[in-house]
């Protein structure tokens, strides 16, 4: 059995930087499955599909040319790394991670990841769909102001524009849809270490979680 750390949370709410962070200190694999989604979303948009066609999505991810090169981001060979990024692309990315053939085709995908020495995940399903078994799982929130603020700051310094107020409403958005969908919504798996961390630094964040790592893991030295 791979260990596996899974790490779900609302948009922004500072999981992908939780998880990079750990798997760097634990010197795991890193899996970033929102990426997936909006590889979906754009692949499809740029083909012209109906986001309301849900065979049709489903057979963009069955078919999804994706590959991750580093941190390099390629999409038919094309880097898409700053494409998918955008609050455009996690929107789609959203629309598409409600349709259940989509959720059931990056599936077998995601699980591949759980590989030696071990895998932190991150996402909204991790704990309670795709790895179910994980030995520590973590629900990160923040109250969506403070989420659109780190937002918009990590999308500034990615050199990306946006607008704060839009910011908000487009983070609202997509929790209320990640929240209310029928399969896989984003909600706290059981036994999860919850953390608010609207006040607290990613160092206190990364504490709490390598707390856990350690008792879960005793034989670990980090
Ligand atoms: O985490 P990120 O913002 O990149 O995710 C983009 C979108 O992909 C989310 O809003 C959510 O709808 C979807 N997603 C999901 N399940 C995951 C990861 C992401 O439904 N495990």
């Amino acid at each position: 059995m791979v260990r596996v750390v899974t790490i779900d949370g609302p948009s922004g709410s500072g999981k992908g930087t939780i998880a990079r962070l750990l798997a760097d200190r634990l010197g795991w694999h890193c899996l970033d499955s929102g990426a997936l989604y909006r590889l979906v979303g754009l692949a499809a948009d740029r083909a012209g599909v109906s986001f309301d066609d849900p065979v049709a999505l489903e057979a963009v991810a069955r078919g999804l040319e994706a590959e991750f090169v580093g941190e390099r981001v390629l999409l038919g060979g094309e880097d898409v790394g700053l494409a998918i990024r955008t609050e455009q692309a996690g929107n789609l990315a959203s629309k598409v991670a409600a349709v259940p053939g989509v959720r059931a085709a990056l599936l077998d995908w995601q699980r591949a990841y759980a590989r030696p020495p071990g895998l932190v995940a991150d996402g909204r399903d991790m704990g309670t769909v795709v790895f179910p078994d994980a030995p520590v799982k973590v629900f990160l929130t923040a109250d969506a102001e403070e989420r659109a603020r780190r937002r918009h700051k990590q999308l500034l310094e990615k050199g990306i524009s946006a607008n704060f107020a839009h910011l908000v409403a487009e983070i609202r958005e997509r929790d209320e849809r990640d929240r209310s969908r029928a399969v896989a919504p984003l909600k706290a798996p059981a036994a999860a270490l919850e953390i608010e961390s609207t006040a607290l630094p990613i160092a206190g964040v990364l504490d709490r979680v390598l707390e856990r790592v350690r008792s879960a893991f005793p034989d670990l030295a980090v």
